[in-house]
């Protein structure tokens, strides 16, 4: 039996004696995952991965190729590969860890995967109504679009056409277009060139300005710490690191050791 379950539906009992929704004071964390531990098939790869996300943060999720960034992302989202088998989840008050992943984006998870997954044969325009055929529904097309320009002036064009920077906004834009509560981001800059880079980081950092909570996955490590709270580092499936982004720019043996930069 594990030290830590759901019982019936009266609410969460923590035998441990630690609580874990709480972040500071007594005031819960917006953002919650408490001991995940997630498999591909037999390969056991997030070993027991925690930390909080207050409301309106961003949080830098940093550390070596192959430390289980993507896979505790994908985990946030529940998708089905890796499987979770221990752990919560808990967004805004609700057991995120007890949902499917579509129930999860229901409940306000969104993640923009690192290959953007822009959908051959439609528009930019129809993949901004795809992603609002279901409700709930969040930002119109029309704020889309004043945040995106670059989008507005495409939005007749097929979406596969788009160059690397115009995809990676669509992919950012179809997400706000649902009513997200945490913005999911895995390596927003990969492949980019630096003048796209920073053209995406504007609209992350406007995006930032408005208050919406984000995990920021990231190779970019300085980019994603200069747009960002908190920090968390990652190695081999395991948190080695939780603080803020200032002290991991200060901190250059941390940076050496985890980060390569
Ligand atoms: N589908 C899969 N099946 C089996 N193992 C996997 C699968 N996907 C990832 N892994 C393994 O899980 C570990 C963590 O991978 P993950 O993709 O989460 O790392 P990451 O931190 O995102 O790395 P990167 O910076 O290279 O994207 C790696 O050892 C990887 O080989
Ligand atoms: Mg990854």
């Amino acid at each position: 039996m594990s030290e830590h379950e759901i019982i019936g539906d009266i609410g969460e009992v923590d035998l441990s004696g630690k609580s874990h929704i709480t972040s500071e004071g007594n005031a819960p964390a917006y953002f919650s995952a408490w001991d995940i531990h997630s498999y591909y098939g037999e390969s056991y790869i997030v070993q027991g991965v925690s930390f909080d996300v207050r409301e309106g943060e961003i949080l830098a999720l940093l550390g070596r190729n192959g430390a289980g960034k993507t896979s505790t992302l994908r985990s946030i989202a529940r998708t089905d590969d890796p499987q979770m088998q221990h752990g919560e989840i808990w967004l805004d008050h609700q057991p995120i860890h007890l949902m499917k992943s579509y129930k999860a984006a229901q409940n306000g998870i969104s993640l923009v995967p690192e290959d953007r997954r822009i959908i051959p044969g439609l528009t930019v325009e129809e993949s901004l109504d795809l992603a609002q055929i279901a409700k709930p529904i969040g930002w119109t097309k029309e704020r889309i679009y004043e945040h995106f320009p670059r989008l507005a002036e495409r939005r007749r064009q097929e979406a596969v056409t788009l160059s690397g920077g115009e995809q990676q906004m669509l992919a950012v834009a179809r997400a706000l277009a649902r009513d997200v509560k945490l913005l999911l981001l895995d390596e927003p800059y990969e492949g980019l060139a630096p003048v796209i880079v920073q053209e995406i980081e504007r609209i992350l950092q406007s995006i930032r300005d408005l208050g919406m909570t984000t995990i920021i996955v990231e190779q970019n490590a300085v980019a994603a710490l200069k747009l960002s709270d908190r920090a968390v580092i990652l190695d081999m499936g395991k948190v080695v690191f939780d603080g803020t982004a200032q002290e991991v720019l200060e901190n250059t043996e941390l940076r050496e050791e985890y980060l390569a930069i």
